[in-house]
């Protein structure tokens, strides 16, 4: 343990994990009755994805998943936070279930599960059947309603191994980013359709997390929402309150619904949409949840900008901190500070830090290693954070470094690398990076330290 990672205060039985998810890692595209997403059909819009690259091949995991179990037992990681793919298991959004698609995941789960490593399921990390999106996606209500019958299958079919579920990755993005600025599938700009979608989202998160407890009583429910620290970029009133719409926009809209406080009433205001809401529905958003979890990139420090879009805050670039290769600010502190407001101001009783990394400029030496010492750097004091949260008194149960390997980043396409282990895409070899020694070599000491002293001698 070196002194940026003092960890003692993590739980004895803490998760340590890594996290992908179907598209960005999958590839076979068409392959055994998958159907189009909109991700498929997003990376054919010229210009939408740098390099004009797509998921078509990604890392190949549909046929290299042996080996991605491999390098995780390198890593000896104990738990593995992937996605399902909707289109796989029903391809058409809602009708007939493909069997052959669910099948790899049963394959997966039981490989996994006989390598020690503990399963994950997310089961919406954006790829929507372009079926449904053809059927007017996120913004309508039936989408949420399939949403809960595929969510019922896959439990059905995995919820006597799969003991975690997480429903929806950050609809923040797909809400946000997908409908109002258009940077993600299915690409709109267009407030009504972003706001309807969110809710939906909401919707389809407590419809699934009731079908997931039916199909599978007894296993663990959870959301998965990136959140960010919202800082005024200076004092005056103007930042100040653009800080309080940027964090209404980033977190309360996506936290308060799922904690019974329905929609923070300043952003029902601004955004000046009405709700596509029913009776009872607020109830089945707010069902109460087995863990949240977070996944943390940065934090965000806005100014006043009235002519912008919702919710006219501008973000801030300031000059001092550190930065990846996304350009995005590296702050642990803004990890402590989430991990402590959902402790204390969203009670909450158990929670997962579900994705936290960094890209770098990655460059292999003559001899195919790859030296990383930023991504160490960022790693451990991310870690850090953590255990000064835990030592506060958050309930966090684990950690899942993004990413297991490099893969498609959205519409930064190859470029920004993520992984623990570096990806030759030609070749498609895998590389344990730096980081990913090092992320190992702190996961052995984590779990050596908390384990018996019979169990310690064991691993030693
Ligand atoms: C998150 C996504 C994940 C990955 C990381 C870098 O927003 O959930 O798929 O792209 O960012």
């Amino acid at each position: 343990m070196t002194d940026r990672t003092d960890l003692s205060a993590l739980p004895a039985d803490f998760t340590w994990g890594v996290a992908t998810s179907a598209y960005q890692i999958e590839g076979a595209v068409a392959e055994d009755g998958r159907s189009p997403s909109i991700w498929d059909t997003f990376c054919r819009v010229p210009g939408a994805v740098d390099g004009g690259d797509t998921g078509d091949m990604a890392c190949d995991h549909y046929h290299r998943w042996r080996e991605d179990i491999a390098l995780m037992r390198e890593l000896g990681v104990t738990a593995y936070r992937f996605s399902i793919a909707w289109p796989r298991v029903v391809p058409g959004g809602d009708g007939p279930v493909n069997a052959t698609g669910l099948a790899f995941y049963d394959r997966l789960v039981d490989a996994l599960l006989e390598a020690g490593i503990t399963p994950f399921a997310t089961l919406y990390h954006w790829d929507l059947p372009q079926a449904l999106q053809d059927r007017g996606g996120w913004p309508v209500r039936g989408t949420a309603e399939h949403f809960a019958s595929y969510a019922s299958v896959a439990a059905r079919a995995l919820g006597d191994r799969v003991h975690d579920w997480a429903t929806l990755n950050e609809p923040l993005c797909s809400a946000w980013i997908g409908h109002l600025e258009g940077r993600m599938a299915p690409g709109l700009t267009d407030l009504t359709a972003a706001v309807r979608a969110s809710f939906h989202l909401h919707l389809g998160h407590g419809l699934a997390t009731q079908a997931i407890r039916a199909a599978a009583p007894g296993v663990r429910v959870g959301i998965v929402n990136n959140l960010s620290p919202c800082t005024p970029a200076s004092d005056s009133d103007a930042d100040r309150a653009a800080a309080l719409r940027a964090d209404g926009h980033t977190n309360r809209w996506w936290l308060d619904p799922v904690h019974g406080r329905g929609y923070p009433e300043d952003m029902v205001r601004l955004y000046g949409v009405e709700l596509p809401e029913r009776p009872g529905d607020l109830e089945t958003i707010a069902a109460p949840l087995d863990w949240l979890g977070l996944n943390y990139y940065f934090r965000n420090v806005v100014a006043d900008d009235p002519s912008g879009p919702p919710p006219y805050a501008r973000q801030i670039r300031r000059p001092e901190p550190r930065r990846t290769a996304m350009d995005w600010e590296v702050d642990a502190s803004g990890l402590e500070e989430l991990l402590m407001r959902l402790t204390e101001d969203y009670a909450a009783r158990r929670i997962h830090v579900t994705e936290n990394g960094s890209a770098y400029r990655d460059l292999p030496g003559p001899d195919g290693a790859v030296d990383d010492p930023e991504r160490i750097h960022y790693l451990e004091e991310h870690l850090a954070a953590c255990a000064r949260a835990a030592d506060r008194g958050a309930p966090l149960a684990g950690y899942f470094a993004w990413s297991l390997l490099d893969n498609f980043e959205w519409a930064y396409g190859y470029d920004k690398r993520f992984g623990l282990a570096y990806v030759d895409y030609a070749t498609q070899r895998r590389t344990l990076k730096a980081s990913g020694r090092r992320y190992a070599a702190i996961v052995r000491d984590g779990r050596a330290a908390r384990a018996t002293p019979a169990q310690a001698s064991r691993t030693a």
